[in-house]
This record gives C-alpha cells, structure tokens and sequence, in this order.
C-alpha cells in the first residue's frame, strides 16, 4: 500500500448553468436525445474572462483550507488538463501567479480525463518517496473553449469545471491498496484536438475549419471507455484484496452514464455503489473525478477507513484506476 491520505478536497464551478433545453435553441437537437444518450441534464459554462487556473486556484485553496494547509506551505502542485490557459507554461505556474505563491515544484499531466487520476499517482509517489508531505493534485478544464459550438455531435457532452485535492502522508491504514494506468497512443486520433500545437500551427485554415476544437469518434470512445475503465478497475479490486462487498463507493469518470452504467455492470457492482454527477456537469474531463470526490465527501457518502475505488479514461487513449482506502 502506498500511504496517502486525502485530508482536503475542493471544487469549483462557473455559476452559469446551460441546460439541454438552451442547447436546443443552438443546434438541432433534443433534452430527449441527450438525455437517453448521455444522461446529461445540464453543465456549468465559464464567462469569456475565466480560464482553467482560475477554477484550479479556487478548488485548490478550498482543499488547503479544509486541510489546514496554507498554499505557500504545498511541496508540489500537479494539475491535469487538456483545456490549459496557455500552450505554456502550465496551467499550474499560472495558479501559483493568481495565488502569489511560489518555491514549489509546479506542473501540469495531459492525460486527458485520466489525467486526475495520474496526478494523484504522481503525488502518490512523491510522497511514498519523501519529495513532498503537503501536495495537491488537481484536475480543471474550461471545456466550453475548444468545443464547436455548432457541432451537435460534441457541444452537448462537455462542461467547465476544477477539483482538488490535498494529500498527505497516510496514518497508518489509509492509503492507496493498488493502482493502474495506461496508454495506448495509436488510438490517438479516435479523440484529439487537430489545430493549436506544431504539428498544424494556428492559422486562418484552421480557424476556418474549426480544427482548433475538440474531434471525436464518439462510437469508438464509447467502445474503449467501457473496456479500459472496467478492466483497469476489476484489476485494481483483484489486487487490492478486498471484496466487491467492501467497496463504498466507484467513482468513474463522468463522460456519459451509459458508459458509466455500462463499466458498473462489468465490475458488478451493485448500481447504488455508483457516484454519479454526469447529471449536473457533464464531461469535465480531467475534473469530474475530483469534483465528484469532493460532492461524496460533503454528503458523507465516504467516510475514514471506506474503501473507495476511481477509474478513468481518455483521449490518448489513456487508463487509470485506483483503489484508495480513506
Ligand atoms: O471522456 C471521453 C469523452 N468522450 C465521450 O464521452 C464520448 C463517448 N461517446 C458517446 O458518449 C456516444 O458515442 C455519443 C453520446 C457521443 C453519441 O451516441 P451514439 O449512440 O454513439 O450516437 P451516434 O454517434 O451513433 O449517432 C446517432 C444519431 C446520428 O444520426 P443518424 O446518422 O443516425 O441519422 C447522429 O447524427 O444521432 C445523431 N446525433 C444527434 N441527434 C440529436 C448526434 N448528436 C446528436 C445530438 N442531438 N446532440
């Protein structure tokens, strides 16, 4: 077991709410359609002057302040995002910038919707390795800036949001019982943003194409997401040693709830294990993870000593799950 303990979790999320029923005012498309293939009723949309270190640095202090940790005090920052408020430096440097602070180890893990969960491997390490006692592992997107907005086959899935998450040394008993991740970069174009880096700079082109925004096979993802989440999971269950019975709570990533129903039946777990907020948020990507541990907590619905398990996928393709007991 690697010892961590979770002592402060944050989240942060626009106050301007887009339902299914505004959507249908955009493209042609129905609260129906989105909600058998989705379950997503609505997500949260950030205003033109807000970008993804502005929900991080929020979600991040709420962690420290319920952990008793000032942010000048963390030994590391790790923040996961695709959405990063500049092609550099990272996402995390800006936060230290709207924090005023410095003098730690400050970066960002693209891994798509796993990315959370690497960054909690990541900080995992750091601490098992004494690097860091005080760390933070974030997860924060702003995806309602590289989507199209006239493709009804994306704008409708995902949503803006942060989470994070202060980690310490564990106590003794909680920690992390075992851990996977993954990737399989040949599945790469399945999901990927095609304009915006140096294989096809920015240009009136590709503005004009739209190719600075989000492109999917969504059939495909479907396909993948259910299988690496449901695999990773079952293996993290198999090598924790503990039974199916004991586990509080699966957390998946929150991209659509008939992938997430799906990769329930698949680890076969019982439904009302499942912690879901699709509903609310949609896709998050890196962020619905941490946004949802944070909600669970809040509700009690975990406790010290739970046995949680998380589980991820994403563009890359990426995988992670872990199995945490809290
Ligand atoms: O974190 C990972 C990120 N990615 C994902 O989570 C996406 C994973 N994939 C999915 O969730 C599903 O593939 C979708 C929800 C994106 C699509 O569901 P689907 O059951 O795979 O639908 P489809 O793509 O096969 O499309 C079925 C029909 C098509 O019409 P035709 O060709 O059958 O006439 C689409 O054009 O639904 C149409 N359609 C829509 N209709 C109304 C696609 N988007 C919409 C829409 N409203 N928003």
């Amino acid at each position: 077991m690697k010892s961590l303990k979770i002592v402060g979790t944050g989240r942060s999320l626009p106050e301007k709410v887009l339902t299914n029923s505004d959507l249908e005012k955009m493209v042609e498309t129905s609260d129906q359609w989105i909600t058998e293939r989705t379950g997503i009723k609505e997500r949260r949309i950030a205003d033109e002057d807000t970008a993804t270190s502005d929900l991080v640095a929020d979600a991040l202090v709420k962690a420290c302040r319920q952990g008793g940790v000032e942010p000048d005090e963390l030994d590391a920052i790790v923040v996961a995002t695709s959405t990063p408020d500049t092609v550099y430096p990272a996402t995390a440097c800006w936060v230290q910038k709207k924090l005023g602070i410095s003098n730690m180890p400050a970066f960002d893990v693209s891994a798509g919707c796993s990315g959370f969960l690497f960054a909690l491997e990541i900080v995992a390490n750091l601490i098992a390795a004494g690097t860091a006692t005080k760390a933070v592992a974030a997860g924060g997107e702003v995806m309602s800036k590289v989507v199209n907005w006239q493709d009804r086959a994306t704008c409708v899935l995902f949503g803006d949001g942060a989470g994070a998450a202060l980690c310490v040394p564990g106590d003794g008993r909680s920690g992390i019982l075992s851990s996977t991740w993954g990737c399989d970069g040949n599945l790469a174009p399945l999901l990927y943003q095609p304009a915006g880096g140096t294989r096809m700079p920015t240009s009136q082109k590709t503005l004009d194409r739209m190719l600075h925004t989000v492109h999917m096979e969504g059939n495909q993802v479907f396909k993948h997401a259910v299988r690496t989440m449901s695999d990773s999971a079952r293996k993290v269950v198999r090598e924790a040693g503990v039974d199916i019975g004991e586990i509080r709570l699966l957390i998946p990533h929150q991209a659509n709830t008939r992938i997430m129903e799906a990769t329930l039946a698949r680890v076969k777990m019982p439904p009302e294990k499942m912690y879901s907020i699709v509903h609310k948020y949609g896709n998050m990507s890196a962020a619905t993870i941490p946004v949802a541990i944070d909600e669970a907590r809040e509700e009690g619905r975990i406790k010290d000593g739970d046995v949680v398990v998380l589980t991820a996928f994403g563009t890359g393709f990426t995988w992670a799950s872990a199995a945490l007991r809290w």
